[in-house]
């Protein structure tokens, strides 16, 4: 049997199959604005796996899958019991003998290597404690979208050196673009964290990690910040809310950022802590386009890896 492809972070495509999804997501994206839904994945079910809350990227591979032809079913970890009621080996052999994909938001990383290692069809990852996947393609497709293309972009990542700055540290390598990553001291990536990011940088990608925010957002045509105290992390929280203070991405903080610099958070957002009201309400915000297209580049993602060849 042909071992299924899974995405549990980018680095599990190429450039070439990551340009391939895009293209497939901006085809759909303009079809779905001309009112036409193309039932690629006529048939084909998606089960979806929980560990954590979500809004978006539950309800985005839902419509996405249901726009498709398809259908999708959620699985709270209430109701299955991964590693409890029964092990994760065995739900995960059962689970792809009746699916055609799964889409799994865990707890640790390392529940959704295992769980692939045993699953008959694609796993893609939606979120883990190390990475987001998902959400660096609706960021790049975001960005494109907004700049007509990623060359020459440069981003800025003010805040926690975590899952979904690791998925678009990722994403700028193999798409060529400049990050600037600016975090406090104890929350940076590690050396071979970036290298195990890095593994596929493309001319133009550069990576800077800038611990002053308003150095670091000098040049940033994008500025982008998510929550201080990430899901697990809940322990943490008062001191986390001191270290990152000066994080804060703020009007004042946005001043220093190039003039046609956007604001892009991948959202929950805790508005008052990482990012202020009048900035994530400005017009330079585009958090609720960049969520809109979570749909719109997973259907790539999901077309690009089960549409019948
Ligand atoms: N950005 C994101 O993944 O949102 P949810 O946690 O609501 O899915
Ligand atoms: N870093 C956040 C992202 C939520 C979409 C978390 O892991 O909770």
């Amino acid at each position: 049997m042909k071992k299924p492809r899974h995405i549990l972070t980018l680095s599990d495509l190429t450039v070439d199959e990551l340009k391939n999804v895009f293209e497939i997501a901006e085809d759909l994206k303009a079809k779905y604005f001309q009112g036409e839904r193309p039932k690629r994945l006529d048939g084909q079910v998606l089960g979806m796996i929980f560990e954590k809350m979500s809004l978006r990227t539950r309800v985005s591979f839902e419509s996405g899958m249901s726009a498709l032809g398809g259908s999708s079913m959620l699985l709270e970890e209430k109701h299955i019991g991964l590693g409890t009621r029964e092990s994760v080996k065995d739900v995960s052999r059962v689970l792809s003998s009746m699916v055609d994909c799964i889409v799994f938001r865990a707890k640790r990383h390392e529940t959704v290597e295992e769980f692939a290692s045993y699953s008959s069809v694609p796993v893609i990852n939606a979120l883990t404690d190390k990475s987001h996947p998902c959400q660096a393609l609706a960021d790049m497709l975001t960005i494109k979208e907004e700049f007509g293309s990623l060359e020459n972009v440069c981003v800025a990542w003010v805040g926690d050196s975590n899952n979904v700055a690791a998925s678009l540290v990722e994403a700028c390598s193999m798409l060529g673009c400049k990050i600037v990553i600016s975090s406090p001291d104890g929350y940076n990536f590690s050396q071979e964290e970036i290298a195990a990011m890095t593994g596929q940088r493309q001319p133009g990608f550069e990576l800077a990690l800038v611990k002053d925010p308003r150095e670091a957002v000098r040049s940033a045509n994008v500025v982008y910040t998510d929550v201080w105290v990430s899901m697990g992390q809940e322990s943490e929280e008062e001191e986390r809310k001191k270290v990152f203070q000066p994080y804060q991405v703020n009007a004042d903080l946005m001043k220093n950022a190039q003039r046609d610099a956007i604001f892009l958070h991948c959202l929950p957002a805790r508005r008052g802590l990482e990012v202020t009201d009048e900035v994530i309400d400005s017009p330079q915000s585009r958090v609720i386009q960049e969520a809109a297209n979570r749909m719109h580049a997973q259907k790539g993602l999901l077309v690009w890896l089960l549409e019948k060849k």
